[in-house]
């Protein structure tokens, strides 16, 4: 299997198929970064480490550790005692005083990986995953740290936590824990990043590594519309299929860091967490805090290769949902096509519609309970409005169920409206701090999910009301981040746990729902796409990408969000033009070939499109149910970018037999006086022929990628203009 250890060397090196990384513990017990790259065919040796070199040589000379301290390449580095780079635990004695040196105990290797207490985490097989725990301790603080590596072989991905006892008599206090830090020598690097804002999330941005520090990060409670938590250092040109990339992904939906930080020996450090700001953990004797798990990959055959070492990880390791690989139901959702302004009459116009045009399922979005007729009033009063729901749920359910559909509901759990009864009762479940007023965002609260109460009280709110009725989805909403970070819950030394345990009661939540409703299909959103993270993945299987609905705009979010998740994850649906966040009109068929690219759905009232337009849903639902699993499955392929100012965008599926791909063409603008442009598919058989469907054409899978295939301009006589599409299917003869 892949993890070995050389007891001579004192060397761990842990091989993935085509990955190799080292790990060395020096004379002295510390535990040391060597290697991580391209496979090794052979065994590797520690002299990477460096510790002959002057002025300090652990083991001879005491004089100079501190210049030993902050040059040494660390697995986990530690604060306040010589290593001035960024440090992954920080942790204040009884004494008051900040200070922890970790020197290696013990290794352990053992076949799968354990599940993470409380938190989501990547899982695997016995035969699929190996696991290996340093054990090193502070003997000073009688603190005992677990450094785990967990070697997916065939995906090669490394995936690394952290566990913290405190085995001594001493309160202490982690200002700080990370959960994965590499220690490498700069090979010029660029960082690539996901950031953004509301309807424009995941924009993939590249910036050379400059001296210093530079990160993403999110201080606001979720992982959020602004930077994500992903980082990738990548060596310079690197493209879809070349150069080196380091790339790592958080599992966690709170508040993170992902930085890099290049030295004055031109080392880098690249180290991602959960955020320090707000940040302060108890562990008192006898206790451990369990850090979220970091996912690791490495390519050496560009990006593309990272996304699709991410994507295979995620759908057969994290993502846990029985509709992982199902078909999911095509679905119609009133927000965009009523948002408040709807009642049963509305909904049931709405699906008998929808039912006609082959839409599977009716989501009733927000705004069916309380008083709620705005957004200013009601979070936390799940009773159905029977004013608008007239004859109650189950009998909406029903009669939508009667049509031969399914039914979805929306809900903000999380959220408490100052104007709601909820508030009236419970003033102090509300995350505040005392004697101030909360900031309002969108006219809520949050709630205190530290507290078990209300972690209790929102959960019933939402299984009474899946108790009440045959639902089968439910659409998890957080419209607003989290300031005024005080608890009435915690004491007041305890005030520093509470972003983290807001988290943890999101995801008790969430697992709870998950396992009283195990044929749920749950998806996440949060205003948009704030919440679109491998957390999430862990408890729904798709998460809503953007309230930007716009197929031009949806382009570059669903390429920053591909670049990492898998393509069903993101939720994508068509609407109404012109479009309401932007004002573009596009149309309707590439608004259809966009979102293929997600979980593929509608969001616009289908009694009041045209004539024209409803026409054309039937076919658009055909050809969703002809290419689903292949874009579930399938490998995925980035061929071309309007972001890398090109006038057109293109990407391709093919399936992993390499019996078929399809390649999606959006010409963003239309270009005059050019001739057919060539579009190199990927991932196919090269002595195999390949037919485009629906012509006569035929290609050898040899001519498709390195010859290419010629996408004429217009697409079509008919397709001139501006944001117009094409489907190309390729089938193996
Ligand atoms: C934000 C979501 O992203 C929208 O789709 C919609 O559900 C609204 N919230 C409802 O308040």
């Amino acid at each position: 299997m892949g993890i070995k250890y050389n007891e001579k060397k004192k060397i761990f090196q842990m091989n993935t198929q085509h990955t190799t990384y080292l790990i060395g513990i020096t004379k002295e017990g510390y535990i040391g970064h060597i290697y991580y790259g391209k496979r090794l065919q052979k065994e590797g040796s520690s002299y990477l480490l460096r510790t002959e070199e002057a002025p300090y040589t652990p083991s001879v000379n005491e004089r100079e550790k501190m210049a030993f301290l902050d040059f040494f390449p660390f697995e986990y580095p530690t604060g306040g005692i010589g290593d001035f780079r960024e440090s992954c635990l920080d942790v204040r004695g009884e004494n008051g005083s900040i200070g922890c040196e970790l020197l290696f105990c013990n290794g352990y290797i053992e076949k799968g990986k354990p599940a993470l207490i409380e938190l989501p985490a990547s899982f695997g097989t016995e035969e699929e995953v190996e696991t290996l725990d340093l054990v090193c301790e502070d003997k000073v603080l009688e603190l005992k740290v677990v450094l785990s590596y967990s070697v997916f072989e065939e995906c090669d991905v490394i995936t690394r936590s952290v566990r913290i006892e405190n085995t001594g008599t001493q309160a202490l206090k982690l200002e700080k824990v990370y959960s994965a830090c590499l220690d490498m020598d700069n090979k010029d690097f660029e960082m690539v990043a996901l950031t953004g804002s509301w309807a424009r999330e995941r924009y993939i941005r590249r910036n050379p590594v400059q001296y210093g520090k530079q990160m993403v990060s999110s201080a606001r409670g979720e992982s959020s519309h602004q930077e994500h938590p992903f980082l990738a250092l990548v060596t310079p040109n690197t493209t879809q299929e070349t150069g080196e990339v380091y790339a790592m992904n958080f599992v966690y939906s709170g508040n993170f860091i992902a930085q890099a930080e290049l030295n004055q020996f031109g080392q880098i450090r690249m180290a991602m967490g959960i955020h320090s700001d707000y940040f302060c953990w108890n562990l008192k004797a006898g206790e451990s805090f369990q850090a979220p798990e970091v996912v690791l990959t490495y390519s050496a055959e560009g990006l593309g290769k990272m996304t699709r070492q991410f994507h295979d990880f995620y759908r057969n390791h994290l993502i846990r949902s029985p509709y992982q690989y199902k078909k999911r139901p095509i679905l119609i959702n009133n927000w965009e096509a009523t948002y408040f302004d709807f009642n049963s009459d509305k909904l049931l116009a709405i699906a008998k519609e929808a039912k006609k045009a082959g839409i599977e399922m009716l989501v009733m979005d927000d705004g069916w309970f309380g008083k709620r007729n705005f957004d200013d009033n009601s979070l936390g009063d799940w009773t159905v409005n029977e004013e608008k729901i007239t004859s109650g749920l189950l009998d909406l359910v029903t009669k939508v169920k009667e049509l031969g559909m399914e039914f979805g509901i929306w809900f903000e759990p999380e959220m408490v409206s100052p104007d709601s009864d909820l508030y009236r009762k419970h003033p102090d479940w509300a995350i505040q701090i005392p004697g101030r007023r909360p900031t309002m965002c969108r006219m809520q609260y949050v709630l205190d999910l530290s507290k078990p109460e209300v972690v209790e009280y929102a959960y019933q709110c939402v299984a009474d009301i899946l108790r009440s009725a045959p639902i089968s989805y439910v659409k998890w909403d957080m419209n607003r981040q989290l300031s005024d970070i005080g608890s009435s819950y915690l004491g007041k030394d305890s005030q520093g746990e509470l972003m983290h345990r807001y988290v943890l009661g999101l995801y008790q939540m969430q697992e709870r729902l998950v396992t009283e409703f195990p044929n749920l299909l749950l998806e996440n959103c949060s205003g948009g796409g704030a919440r679109f993270d491998a957390g999430m993945l862990y408890y729904s299987p798709q998460i809503w990408c953007s309230d930007d609905t716009d197929a031009i705009e949806r382009l570059r979010i669903q390429e920053g969000t591909a670049l990492i998740y898998p393509l069903a994850t993101m939720g994508a649906h068509i609407s109404d033009c012109p479009n309401h966040i932007v004002g573009r009109n596009t149309p309707f068929e590439t608004r259809g070939h966009v979102a293929l690219a997600g979980t593929f759905g509608y969001e616009l009232d289908i009694t009041k499109i045209s004539d024209k337009e409803r026409q054309m849903i039937p076919e658009q639902v055909e050809m969703c149910h002809k290419y689903q699993s292949l874009m579930q499955r399938g490998d995925y392929y980035r061929l071309a970018s309007w972001t890398e100012k090109k006038p057109y965008d293109c990407w391709e599926v093919a399936a992993k037999d390499k019996t078929e791909a399809l390649v999606t063409f959006v010409q963003v603008l239309a270009e005059p006086n050019i001739h057919s442009r060539v579009i190199y598919l990927r991932g196919l058989e090269e002595d195999a022929e390949y037919q485009l469907e629906g012509t006569e054409e035929s290609y050898t899978g040899e001519e498709l990628m390195r010859c290419g295939y010629l996408i004429p301009s217009p697409l079509s006589p008919d397709k001139r203009g501006d944001f117009q599409s094409c489907l190309y299917h390729f089938l193996k003869k």
